[in-house]
């Protein structure tokens, strides 16, 4: 096996468990090609992985940005990058959509200066999707362009944003309007920094990893739904298996348009012109963004049926699954205009025309661009009939 720290030292239980339960999925970009590596206490050779990254004579520096509440996954960062005779810079910062400004990242530029980080120094970014989009886009633009590393958190990270290189940050007018797509050079989803993770963020991740079921693979969506209990439950064979599989699709897809110009990137988007909409009218407060996204399909799939894209029979399967999902309800005072309104004002509609993914069959969507306002009425009420808002 190519790539794994098992030294003399390493106790024969630790060799049989890292061989047996560490996966791999490898992104395929030419010069950009990364691996994710998927497994419990994977940490434990993050710095030995990193070291095959640079050339023996490059200086091993590392600026490790973290969320300052993840003491216990800092830990196991420092842990490696030390046991491998990197040098370790340690910035802490706060997570979550403030994180995301030109305000709050340009004092970090100014830490990567004081303390003469180069372009061959390595940005480190641990924490859930803000911190990796806030400090990948930081990698992007400190010296044109400076190798980072992504560890992921939060299981909606690690099965998502962690992948596909998009880094960037909000306009208080626009989320995610100021941005790079710019890979890392490795990604580690450790199961055991999921272990502080609240119930909310399991399903959260669980709505982006239902996604990829939905619209490419039926088998996954029902390995999926039937092991709802168990990925909850944290259990770790299923968890595993199951960022693994979403990372196979989320990584085909990337490869395949790594842009975002060819059509095949913006399938991902199933469920997210409605789920972005929701997150906007409730000011980010009410849900986390996996939760917006599973009323967002939910929307999407009525909207599927509105348009006589879906059969009733499928619609009626994947909703009651997906109304069945423990996510908060929507608000009593919720206004369908103002939500059409947030929808037209998404970064990937054109004109202020609303696109959406459209489902045709488990595994099969579609892009729909004619779309009229009744229609998203119509949608809107279908899905709050069968679940009174
Ligand atoms: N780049 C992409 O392709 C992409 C894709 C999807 C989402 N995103 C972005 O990701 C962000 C959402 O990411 P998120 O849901 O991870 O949010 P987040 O980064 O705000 O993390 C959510 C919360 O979980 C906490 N947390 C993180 N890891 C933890 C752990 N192991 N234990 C306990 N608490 C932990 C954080 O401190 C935070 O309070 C959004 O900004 C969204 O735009 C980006
Ligand atoms: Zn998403």
């Amino acid at each position: 096996m190519v790539g794994l720290e098992v030294s003399v030292r390493s106790s024969p239980r630790l060799v049989w468990y890292i061989l047996r339960e560490m996966k791999n999925v490898r992104v395929s970009l030419k010069n950009r090609s990364y691996d994710v590596k998927i497994g419990s206490d994977v940490t434990r050779s993050l710095g030995f992985w990193m070291k095959g990254l640079v050339s023996d004579h490059t200086p091993r520096r590392a600026f490790v940005f973290s969320d300052d509440k993840l003491t216990a996954q800092l830990n196991s960062v420092i842990a490696s990058l030390k046991k491998h005779k990197w040098e370790v810079h340690s910035i802490p910062v706060k997570s979550g959509e403030n994180l995301k400004s030109i305000k709050s990242i340009y004092p970090l530029y100014e830490e990567l200066l004081n303390r003469r980080a180069d372009r061959k120094s390595f940005i480190l970014a641990i924490g859930g999707g803000t911190i990796g989009d806030a400090i990948g886009f930081l990698a992007a633009t400190y010296m044109r362009g400076t190798p980072w590393v992504c560890v992921p958190t939060t299981l909606l990270s690690q099965v998502d944003s962690a992948l596909g290189g998009k880094t960037g940050i909000n306009h208080k007018t626009a989320k995610n309007i100021i941005g790079s797509i710019y890979q890392p050079r490795l990604v580690v989803c450790d199961l055991q920094h999921l272990e502080t993770l609240d119930d909310r963020e399991i399903v959260s991740g669980f709505g982006e990893m239902i996604k990829y079921g939905i619209v490419f693979d039926p088998n996954y969506y029902h390995y999926l739904s039937a092991n709802f209990k168990k990925l909850l439950a944290r259990e770790s064979r299923t968890t595993s298996h199951a960022i693994e599989r979403s990372l196979f699709w989320k990584s085909k897809v990337v490869t395949q348009d790594e842009f975002d110009t060819l059509g095949i990137r913006e399938t991902l988007n199933f469920g997210h012109t409605f789920g972005h909409a929701l997150e906007t009218v409730t000011d980010y407060k009410r849900f986390r963004h996996g939760e917006a996204v599973i009323w967002g399909m939910r929307f999407a799939l009525s909207l599927s049926l509105v348009k006589e894209r879906l059969l009733k029979s499928e619609y009626m399967l994947l909703d009651s699954f997906l109304s069945g999902l423990p996510v908060p309800r929507l608000p009593q005072n919720l206004n369908v205009n103002e939500l059409i309104a947030a929808m037209a004002s998404d970064k990937k509609s054109v004109n202020r025309k609303v696109k959406f993914v459209l489902l045709e069959k488990l595994g099969k969507t579609v892009s729909e661009k004619r779309i009229t306002h009744q229609n998203l009425v119509d949608a809107y009420t279908i899905m709050t009939q069968i679940t009174k808002p």
